[in-house]
């Protein structure tokens, strides 16, 4: 069965509990919202401006690693602006009626969201391109000789794309984002801690400043990461019969997941273990590291190779991933000796 094209909800791969709470600790405001300055500043100008216009909020381009508050942000600027937001993404909308029947069906002002809009297929992405310059769409009726084309008018309204590879998108795609491109990048372990202490405000749940620290020194600068830690810690409190998290519950909840000091799982690790010990510390290419971990390809590259890029732990080159110094010692290797041919 196919992906309903559109929906109101949050993102994918969620249930149940987690799926609701994790719209319960979304920031409604601006001033919730922690960290991402930078781009918090600039979109407060160019939505505040837009209001005081009456004018619609020009398309934008959300960008960055998974779990750094992309959709956050865009039900966040759909609570600023009371407009509705919709939601899709570019793997469910398969076909060039998918993406017509959801344009027609909006109304004045509303945001559409269109997430891992890398994946659109290029047809489909034609029919973007005047829907989002002049808000027209172009409907071909028949087929053959006797096939002839229209022009629908579109509503006004925003278009708010998210990519984990904004390399992946098209120029004339991109250059389509008139309200522009905006890079999410990895949260300070001081931003995270503030979201952990305040979603554990939120789901009442009481933890000490220092297991606040040590969760958020294992999210992986993600606060997607760092709510579903604090959930997990909170669970094992809970069954622990513990009234207060303490380090001694989130070291033992999160040694149970197998979450090291820098927040790496079992499949980081393996990674760097691969490109060590199978390809001597590289350069191997990401579909060799790929084919040995039987992983998808994409999924390195997008999900786990960005904060293993920013630990410094591997290092992308020309003829393919290496890794540094830095993961031979956190695998507790010996790094290879450096070239020593200038000792000779
Ligand atoms: N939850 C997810 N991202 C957040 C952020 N940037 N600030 C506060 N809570 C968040």
């Amino acid at each position: 069965m196919s992906t309903p094209p559109l929906s109101s909800a949050t993102g994918p791969n969620q249930q149940g509990e987690d799926k609701n709470l994790d719209l319960t600790l979304r920031p409604r405001r601006w001033d919730e919202y922690i960290g991402q300055n930078t781009v918090k500043q600039n979109l407060s100008i160019l939505i505040q401006a837009a209001k005081e216009r009456g004018e619609c909020v020009e398309h934008l381009l959300f960008y960055g690693p998974p779990g750094l508050g992309k959709t956050t942000l865009a039900y966040l600027i759909s609570h600023e602006i009371g407009a509705p937001i919709k939601i899709t993404s570019g793997p469910a909308i398969e076909r060039v009626g998918d993406l017509a029947s959801i344009l027609t069906n909006l109304s004045n002002g509303d945001i559409l969201f269109i997430d891992e809009i890398h994946r659109l297929n290029k047809l489909i992405e034609e029919v973007l391109y005047p829907a989002m310059e002049s808000r027209t769409l172009d409907v071909v009726l028949g087929k053959g000789p006797s096939a002839r084309s229209i022009q629908l008018e579109l509503p006004a309204f925003t278009l708010i794309g998210a990519t984990t590879r904004i390399s992946l998108l098209s120029s004339p795609l991109r250059s389509r984002f008139s309200g522009g491109s905006f890079r999410l990048d990895f949260y300070s372990n001081q931003e995270i801690k503030k979201i952990i202490l305040r979603s554990a405000q939120i789901l009442r749940i009481k933890i000490n400043d220092d297991a606040a620290t040590i969760i958020a020194e294992r999210s992986r600068q993600t606060p997607r990461v760092a709510n579903r830690l604090l959930k997990r810690v909170r669970d094992y409190a809970q069954v622990q019969r513990a009234e207060i998290i303490t380090i001694n519950e989130t070291e033992r909840a999160l040694e149970m997941l197998k979450i090291d000091r820098l927040g790496l799982e079992n499949h980081d690790r393996q990674i760097l273990d691969t490109i060590i010990s199978k390809f001597n510390g590289g350069p191997v290419g990401i579909k060799t590291i790929a084919a040995a971990l039987s992983e998808d390809p994409d999924t390195i590259e997008e999900v786990y190779e960005p904060y293993l890029l920013q630990l410094g732990f591997i290092e992308r080159t020309p003829r393919g991933r290496t890794a540094t110094t830095g993961a031979f010692e956190h695998l507790g290797k010996n790094p290879p000796r450096q070239n020593q041919n200038h000792l000779l």
